[in-house]
């Protein structure tokens, strides 16, 4: 694995594991760590023995947001001429591979969006979302506004993103943004358990159905089935596809080749 400050990067068995590490600080996304989070998917994404990547903290954050000490001094053409995205502070959101983002403790502003920026948050029962950045004086600037939106719906996103308040677990869960809950302490090992399951699947296939379940945001109901569809016959080019329906009838596991 590549050198990194701020992250650690692991992979355990077929699971690529990226844990932001300034504990100090609630894991304070800084442009440095935004950078090597991006790096760091380029570096699972190209790896053809990790089959999903898990994005996690501490048991106390998540991350807290992005780091304010950083930000206080900046300007409007400060941000203007380099902004989050621009250092790829995006990354894992266009990642190929599946991301779950395994949430304890805080994940607020920039941290509550790089969770939602993976593809499914699984969190413990201690976790505590939200986008203060309106106590700050700003507003989310890496999708928070959107993607908590479409995952919560317009009330409860102006409720959160207007009044600055968290929210816990319970009510992540109730309300889509979050799939399963854990107790804390069991939460890295249920997110493994579920990383390495995604992992045993076909990479081609696994990279078609997030991609489908992802058009969803971008596209009218009809382009989505045409999509799907298109996605779906693609399979049958596949061998893995062969081998997962052969393997079903002999009542064996499958052995896919990820082709
Ligand atoms: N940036 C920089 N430092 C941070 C931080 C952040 N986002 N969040 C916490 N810290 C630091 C604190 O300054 C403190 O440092 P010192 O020990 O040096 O004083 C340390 O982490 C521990 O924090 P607290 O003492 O505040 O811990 P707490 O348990 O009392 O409170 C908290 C926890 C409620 C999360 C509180 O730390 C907090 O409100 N943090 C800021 C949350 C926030 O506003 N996030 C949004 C940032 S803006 C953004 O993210 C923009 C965007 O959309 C991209």
């Amino acid at each position: 694995m590549a050198a990194y400050e701020h992250i650690i990067v692991e992979k355990k068995g077929a699971v690529g594991v990226i844990q932001i590490n300034r504990p100090k600080i609630l894991n304070a996304l800084s442009f440095g760590v935004f950078g090597e989070i991006a790096r760091a998917v380029d570096e699972l994404e190209s790896n053809p023995a990790v089959g999903c990547i898990v994005v996690t903290g501490n048991e106390k954050a998540f991350a807290a947001g992005a780091d304010i000490k950083e930000m206080q001094p900046k300007k409007f053409m400060d941000m203007y001429s380099q902004d989050f995205m621009d250092i790829g502070g995006d990354r894992v959101a266009t990642c190929k591979k599946p991301t779950i983002a395994a949430v304890s403790g805080y994940a607020l502003g920039g941290g509550c969006e790089l969770a939602m920026m993976c593809d499914m948050i699984i969190a413990s029962d201690t976790a505590k979302f939200g986008q203060p950045e309106i106590t700050l004086g700003t507003i989310p600037g890496l999708g928070g506004t959107q993607r908590l939106t479409r995952a919560v719906g317009k009330s409860k996103a102006m409720d959160l993103c207007l009044t600055g308040r968290m929210m816990d677990a319970a009510e992540a869960e109730r309300s889509g943004l979050v799939s399963r809950i854990f107790p804390a302490d069991k939460l890295m090992d249920e997110v493994m358990a579920i990383a390495e399951k995604i992992a045993s699947m076909s990479q081609p296939v696994t990279a078609m159905a997030k991609n489908a379940v992802n058009r969803v945001f971008e596209t009218t109901l009809a382009q989505g089935m045409d999509l799907e569809g298109d996605l779906f016959h693609a399979t049958f080019g596949l061998e893995d596809k062969i081998e997962g329906m052969a393997a079903f009838l002999e009542k064996r596991k499958p052995n896919f080749k990820n082709r």
